[in-house]
């Protein structure tokens, strides 16, 4: 059997209703609008109420691509999520999903790759349907990034954004699907950009609160390096696996994190800006639900239709990094 094997079919999103400013930083930390836009390409993010959850944006997001593909959600056979900020340590997020979702037939389980995730999940479930162990899986990513984030912080609290992202992937109809993928990581940098404490060698305790260390910790500029070169290195292995160069891709979809790493990732791969999906100065960065969101974003407007040739490109904590080229 040759690719591909599975398509995604259709899409879901969900973005928090409040919009907060740039300037409604530069009131609670030193820093600025023009210091943002310049150094990140963000002008706004969506922030979550208490209310809205991790899993419930992932519920609002999966509902709309079940809806579009006429199925509810006993239909499900598995649920593969992507998240780096799940409202609970123990169980999955993708079983919290299950539940409040009522896919009682499905498996569910949590896939950890932090902004690579939803490309990571894309790949995992493209392997339950080659082996046919499941056709109708939901891909989820959510994040509620801005609960893990330190708000005194201004060299990250700046950057991030909650939302969540769906699609569904079954098996391809012969014509469309996923065409290549590509999956990396470097796990000997991970303390570039971590959350140190919290976990079972760090559990629980006030210190973690007082030192910060519960909260997500990075060396910005460090990160900044690594992103380029892992971006550049999944746009290559992606093209090449698919037996295609950049001249065939009608879009990119890259990891929202950094106007400047979009761009640099472009210029790498050839690509034009017109080419290239941009929505981090609305949304900055949503980590795993990036791509997903962005993806969602670009059906609904039109900027993908079917037959089009697009890849999707991730970096993230990990370090990760993954890719895929798809026929939609
Ligand atoms: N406002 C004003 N000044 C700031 C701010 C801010 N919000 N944040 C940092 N600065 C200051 C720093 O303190 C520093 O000051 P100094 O020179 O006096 O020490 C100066 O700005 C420069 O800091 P850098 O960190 O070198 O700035 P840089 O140009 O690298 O931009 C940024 C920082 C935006 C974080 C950039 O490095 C970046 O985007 N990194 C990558 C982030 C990323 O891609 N993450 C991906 C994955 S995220 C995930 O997986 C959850």
């Amino acid at each position: 059997m040759k690719r591909p094997f599975a398509q995604l079919s259709g899409t879901g999103g969900y973005h928090p209703a409040r919009v907060v400013t740039n300037d409604e930083f530069s009131k609670m930390l030193d820093t600025s609008d023009q210091w943002i836009r310049e150094r990140t390409g963000i002008r706004e993010r969506r922030i979550s109420s208490k209310e809205e959850t991790n899993a419930c944006m992932a519920k609002a997001a999966a509902l709309q691509v079940l809806e579009q593909n006429g199925l509810t959600p006993e239909q499900v056979d598995a649920i593969v999520y992507a998240t780096a900020s799940p409202d609970r340590l123990l169980p999955s997020a993708a079983c919290d999903l299950q539940a409040i979702l009522g896919a009682k037939n499905a498996a569910a389980f949590d896939v950890g790759a932090a902004c690579a995730g939803f490309v990571y999940a894309l790949n995992v479930a493209e392997g339950l349907i080659a082996s046919q162990q499941a056709e109708r899986i939901l891909v989820i990513a959510a994040e509620k990034l801005t609960s893990i984030m330190d708000w005194t912080d201004r060299s990250t609290a700046v950057l991030f954004g909650d939302g969540a992202g769906a699609t569904l992937m079954t098996p391809s109809d012969g014509t469309r699907g996923i065409l290549s993928s590509y999956m990396k990581s470097d796990g000997t940098l991970a303390e570039l950009l971590y959350r140190p404490g919290g976990g079972a060698a760090h559990p629980p305790s006030p210190e973690l609160l007082t030192d910060h260390s519960y909260y997500i910790q990075m060396a910005g500029r460090e990160v900044f390096k690594a992103a380029v070169l892992s971006m550049a290195d999944a746009c290559d292995h992606a093209l090449q696996r698919a037996g295609l160069t950049s001249d065939d891709i009608d879009l990119l979809i890259p990891h929202q994190a950094n106007i400047r790493i979009i761009e640099a990732t472009a210029k790498h791969a050839g690509m034009p800006m017109d080419k290239v999906y941009v929505n981090v100065d609305r949304f900055g960065n949503t980590s795993a639900a990036s791509i997903a969101i962005a993806l969602d974003e670009a059906v609904r407007t039109g900027r993908v239709t079917p037959g089009m040739t697009i890849m999707l490109v991730a970096f993230g904590a990990g370090f990760t990094w993954a890719s895929t080229v798809v026929k939609w």
